[in-house]
């Protein structure tokens, strides 16, 4: 797809900070703050929120609160408050917390696989078969992830087709939706087109999202590539927060400020308000106390585009 056709055109942001974001910070927040980001994010315009995870407490602390976090966000309507479940304990306390979607993480490398949740990718299949049906059986929503898409901390590079497979599979499972993981941040765009071009095979553009860490500086040359793929679904964290705990030096996700400037810019339909993530995201950094790792916000909206 050109460039210039891709004005008009709506686009899908899942907001990470909560989840993605806070998981890796070296701060813990109260899960009233927590709540009150979800809270604020809601009131920029942004409709589908990952808002904690159900995962062992042992395996990431900052995540041990979320069924609080869920019990003090003030629900809007339209909003879709999700939380990763990597199991059916985890399934089931998402459940008793109120989480509107679930997620099950798989990965495209075997030894990421056993790092991040303990096992491999087979058995991990067989784990979230057990949690798509449950979930199938009580009318919950599963997003998949496929992580080390671009690249692997502990393998180096990944086959494109690995990729595919395993997006396959969690298609297979019921899955409504698949988000590809540049876990690393090190694709870059040629790359990125050839695996989502791979995995277009298994699954329709909109069916695919991409969540790309942006440790290379990569990430928004990389979505582009995926919206002239036809891709319209986007993961990003505010503020650029996070990054992941069983991948070594990686960075936060792309920071949503920075997606939505570039997403507007380019005339794509967003529904959400820049200015007022901005304030959400200098907001949480200084409860932090961590610099901002969003372009945008640091530099404040430019006078053409609405800033002062
Ligand atoms: P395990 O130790 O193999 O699990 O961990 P287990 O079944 O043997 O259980 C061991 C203990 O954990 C038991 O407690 C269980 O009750 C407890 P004990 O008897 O020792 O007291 N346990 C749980 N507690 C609460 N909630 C649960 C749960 N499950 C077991 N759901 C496990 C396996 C998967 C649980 C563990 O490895 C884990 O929690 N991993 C999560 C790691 C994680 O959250 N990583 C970050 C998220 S993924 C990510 O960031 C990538 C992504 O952003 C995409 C990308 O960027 O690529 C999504
Ligand atoms: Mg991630």
């Amino acid at each position: 797809m050109k460039m210039a056709e891709l004005k008009g055109r709506p686009v899908s942001l899942v907001e990470m900070g909560p989840r993605d974001g806070l998981q890796n910070e070296p701060a813990q927040l109260s899960a009233s703050i927590k709540a009150g980001l979800v809270d604020r994010l809601a009131a920029s315009g942004l409709r589908r929120i990952e808002t904690g995870s159900f995962v062992s407490p042992k395996w990431i602390p900052q995540m041990a609160d979320s069924a609080e976090v869920f019990a003090g966000i003030t629900r809007v309507p339209g909003v879709r408050y999700s939380a990763l479940t990597p199991n059916m304990q985890g399934f089931e306390r998402a459940v008793q917390a109120g989480a509107d979607e679930v997620a099950v993480f798989a990965a495209a490398s075997e030894l990421f696989s056993q790092k991040n949740i303990n096992c491999s990718i087979r058995d991990s299949i067989q784990r979230f078969t057990e949690v798509c049906a449950a979930a199938n059986a009580a009318g919950i929503p599963v997003r998949g992830y496929v992580s080390c898409a671009m690249g692997c901390p502990y393998q180096g590079e990944v086959p494109a087709n690995d990729v595919a497979m395993a997006v396959a599979e969690l298609m297979a499972l019921g899955c409504y939706e698949v988000s590809v993981g540049d876990t690393i941040g090190t694709g870059t765009p040629q790359h990125v087109h050839e695996v989502l071009s791979r995995c277009l095979q298994e699954a329709r553009a909109d069916q695919l999202a991409m969540h790309f860490h942006d440790t290379y500086g990569q990430a928004l040359a990389n979505l582009l590539a995926g919206l002239q793929l036809g891709l319209a679904t986007i993961d990003a964290s505010v503020a650029g927060l996070g990054g992941c705990p069983y991948a070594q030096g990686a960075s936060g996700n792309v920071a949503t400020e920075d997606v939505l400037f570039m997403l507007h810019g380019l005339g794509m339909d967003t529904g959400v308000d820049l200015p007022r993530l901005i304030d959400t995201s200098r907001w949480i950094c200084e409860l932090l106390q961590r610099p901002n790792q969003s372009r945008v916000s640091l530099a404040g909206l430019p006078v053409a585009r609405g800033g002062a």
